[in-house]
């Protein structure tokens, strides 16, 4: 008799682990004989979130902390580009363990071997987020207040809070540097690495250790509060406030100024109109001078709202904004990754001409299960269970028949990824850790996880 679904999904997990040394260090990203890219036999550190997740949630903790001890340790593998070295609190993409004459080793990628060299700025932000996972669900203090983990969390937060130009708390980033980690118009202040950026802060402030350094811990405090405030008024997006920035008045100079940004109306794209429900908003994908990228991310919406970066308000409205636009956000195939697509000219000034992020593909306007998980934890934190399962019971008509893809493609997500791998692990490891929230709604520990303020 064939396994049922969630023996299924654990299978690819399982697979998937990489040992070194005899203990379980992560996974590799995708199980396919024939991957796209050689580097998908890798372990992604935002690709192993969602099975860390599982195996803490599992009572399987071994594995997370492995796999934060061989990040940790990774971090100075650093390559060299033109004679510069970067900060040391930047942490890999990913990493690989290879066997020479009978010895294994590590080997850490900080973009080297991805496409156009990203840099990636959320890995550090995840390792961090992670940390705070383990510590809640084992229970092992220690491990963050050992002297080597303390030293990490300084390492990261020297880079992460190191004044650069910013004109704002939110945080400034080159194109392509998180999940969408090819050019796609996601530079300078994306909410994905917003929500990562508030998340990682809160996770600082519970353990960073006082000693004698109160300064840094004020500075995260302060910087955390002030990114809120900045993300709940400046990024939020509905009726109302679309119908502001429709009649902004603009070019005005001075601390007074209503449109402190200097958004032109002129720049609203024609899709808003009419596209919101009376009771639905979101926040927008991007925000810098004179630019509002009105275009909706899915991951850094509902992660705003897993960390409590949105008021209980702006959470309920983004579910109501769902529940509207079902066949736009979340389509056939759970869950959008943006929406909408962007083609044309904008297409290939934004992208390069980039052929595997064409309009309603891939990352651009794409469909990914392993968003699956995201849009579950919003829903349930929101007491939306409903529309949580809703769309898992979509997903899992088909992701195993179609032998869990990477990603969908077409306006709907109906079709399978033009080159989407097949088992890619973190589409089973969404489906395992959505089920398993579903069965732990009220779990005091997952919930702890959950709600920052
Ligand atoms: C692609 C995705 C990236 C993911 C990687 C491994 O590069 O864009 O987000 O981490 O594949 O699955």
């Amino acid at each position: 008799m064939a396994k049922p679904l969630m023996g299924r999904a654990r299978e690819v997990i399982e697979k998937a682990k990489i040992r070194y040394q005899g203990k379980v260090v992560g996974t590799v990203a995708s199980m396919d004989p024939q991957r796209e890219a050689e580097n998908y036999s890798e372990c992604f550190v935002r690709d192993f979130v969602p099975c860390a997740l599982v195996f803490l949630m599992d009572g399987d903790f071994e594995p997370v902390k492995q796999f934060l001890r061989t990040v940790m340790h990774i971090r100075n593998q650093q390559y060299v580009m033109a004679g510069h070295t970067r900060a040391e609190g930047l942490m890999p993409a990913s990493f690989k363990v290879t066997e020479q004459d009978g010895k294994q080793q590590l080997i850490a990628d900080f973009g080297e071997r991805a496409i156009g060299r990203v840099a990636p700025v959320d890995s550090a932000m995840w390792w961090m987020i992670l940390l705070h996972a383990y510590v809640q669900f084992s229970g092992d203090r220690d491990f963050a207040d050992d002297p080597q983990v303390q030293q990490t969390i300084r390492a990261i937060l020297s880079l992460y809070l190191q004044e650069s130009f910013e004109t704002s708390p939110a945080m400034l980033v080159p194109d392509g540097s998180f999940m969408i980690d090819r050019r796609m118009g996601v530079y300078g202040h994306p909410l994905e690495i917003q929500s990562l950026f508030y998340g990682m802060l809160f996770t600082a402030e519970k353990y960073l250790a006082p000693g004698n350094d109160q300064s840094l811990l004020e500075q995260v405090q302060k910087r955390r509060r002030a990114l809120r405030t900045y993300v709940r008024l400046f990024y939020w997006l509905d009726k109302p406030r679309l119908n502001e920035i429709h009649r902004y008045r603009s070019e005005q100079f001075g601390p007074d100024a209503e449109n402190l940004l200097n958004i032109y109306p002129a720049s609203i794209p024609v899709w808003l109109d009419g596209w919101f429900p009376a009771d639905g908003g979101y926040f927008v994908g991007n925000l810098g001078p004179g630019r509002m990228d009105f275009r909706y991310f899915s991951l850094g919406n509902m992660l705003a709202v897993s960390f409590g970066l949105a008021t209980d308000e702006q959470a309920d409205k983004l579910m109501r904004l769902h529940e509207h636009r079902w066949m736009d956000l979340i389509g056939e195939m759970p869950v959008k990754i943006c929406y909408p697509a962007i083609s044309g000219t904008q297409w290939q000034l934004l992208t390069g001409c980039d052929p595997k992020n064409v309009a309603w593909s891939y990352h651009n306007g794409g469909h990914w299960p392993c968003l699956l998980w995201p849009f579950a934890a919003a829903a349930l934190r929101t007491g939306r269970r409903d529309l949580a399962q809703q769309a898992y019971s979509q997903a899992i008509h088909s992701v195993d028949e179609d032998r869990w893809q990477e990603y969908y493609d077409g306006k709907t997500g109906a079709l399978i990824g033009r080159r989407s791998n097949a088992f890619q692990v973190w589409t089973a490891a969404a489906i395992v850790l959505t089920q398993l929230m579903f069965e732990r709604e009220n779990d005091v520990v997952f919930s702890g996880l959950f709600t920052h303020q």
